[in-house]
């Protein structure tokens, strides 16, 4: 049998070349060999969401990035965390076998502490553990993610470990896997590209805001003058040119640290690189915002394929623990 793999991501609505390069990728390419589950994880947004007035538009513009860029329905189950109620049961059930001060030392919770001191709710502490309860409800082996989602692959690991040897091996130990470009950096070269950043530029972008955000980015930062020489190492611009005018970065690269072309020109060829790149996505997604039933049908076909394994497992799941007989 092909192996499982399983996805998730926050519903951050319109997907930014981050979310693309670093995970969406994997999702499409995955979807021909593997039996793939892409997850729209929207009780992990409730972490941290103030409000959840445009949840739906967001899962929406989410769910239709993901098809435009080439998910096919009939490969992979497209599904919503939520619709799949098994998902809560679960969580409550690995959160008793997982020490609280694992949960303390994971990163990404640190650093939300650190920068929200105010909003730590309890569901914030138990995201690695939800995360997990995703992975294995669905019996997950590969799980295509960004490099930022490692420690919590790593704890998921150490959540399944503990579980097996408690109550024998129900689950299987899941893998992360990254693609080629597993950290994007942001428009203005300060890290990570993220909504939260707003560095980011998105996929469906239209041609000329494309060319505005790009215009902007954050280059050499030793290059002030036309003629001085630039190091394309560095540069966030030239980063992207990897990607986006693959035949002509060796060009680039070279014209760069002889001054031969500046920063304006660079750019401008990255837009167009840029534009052209997503130029088919940007017509399969207003072909699809055309069609919301298509997209509504999907997503309920999804939690239906999804529901009957997340039945199996959680009965499973129960025996191993003797809440049943
Ligand atoms: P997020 O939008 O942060 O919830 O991320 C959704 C998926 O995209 C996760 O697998 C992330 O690891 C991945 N991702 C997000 N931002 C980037 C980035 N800048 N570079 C590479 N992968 C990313
Ligand atoms: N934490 C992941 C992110 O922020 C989202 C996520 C939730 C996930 N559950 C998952 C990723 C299960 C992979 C597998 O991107």
């Amino acid at each position: 049998m092909a192996k499982r793999v399983f996805s998730g991501a926050r519903p951050t609505g319109r997907q930014h070349i981050g979310n693309y390069f670093g995970h969406i990728l994997n999702l499409i390419a995955l979807q021909e060999e593997y039996d793939c589950f892409d997850c729209v994880v929207d009780l992990h947004a409730l972490t941290t969401l103030e409000s959840t007035a445009t949840l739906q538009q967001d899962v929406n513009d989410m769910v239709i990035d993901w098809l435009a860029a080439g998910v096919d329905p009939e490969k992979s189950v497209v599904f919503v965390q939520s619709h799949v109620p098994e998902i809560a049961e679960l969580h409550l059930l690995l959160s008793m076998v997982t020490p609280l001060n694992w949960l303390l030392r994971v990163p990404t919770f640190k650093d939300k502490v650190k920068m929200h001191p105010e909003n730590v709710n309890y569901g914030l502490v138990g995201y690695p553990v939800l995360m997990t309860s995703d992975i294995v409800l669905y019996k997950g082996e590969v799980v295509p993610v960004g490099e930022d989602q490692l420690p919590h692959l790593e704890l998921a690991r150490e959540i399944v470990r503990r579980f097996n040897s408690m109550f024998g091996d129900v689950f299987p130990e899941p893998q992360a896997k990254l693609t080629e470009f597993p950290m994007i950096v942001g428009l203005d070269g300060s890290g990570k590209m993220s909504k939260s950043a707003e560095n980011y530029l998105e996929i469906s972008s239209t041609p000329d805001e494309i060319r505005r955000r790009i215009s902007t980015a954050f280059t050499d930062p030793a290059r002030k003058r036309r003629t001085d020489p630039g190091h394309p190492e560095v540069c966030n611009v030239f980063s992207l040119h990897k990607m986006f005018t693959p035949r002509r970065v060796v060009e680039i690269e070279t014209e760069c640290r002889g001054a031969g072309i500046g920063c304006v020109d660079c750019k401008k060829l990255l837009a167009q690189g840029v534009v052209d790149y997503f130029g088919p996505l940007r017509e399969r997604r207003e072909a699809l915002v055309r069609e919301p039933e298509y997209v509504r049908n999907v997503v309920a076909d999804g939690a239906r394929r999804a529901a009957v394994v997340a039945r199996q497992t959680l009965e499973e799941v129960k025996s191993a623990m003797n809440l049943k007989s």
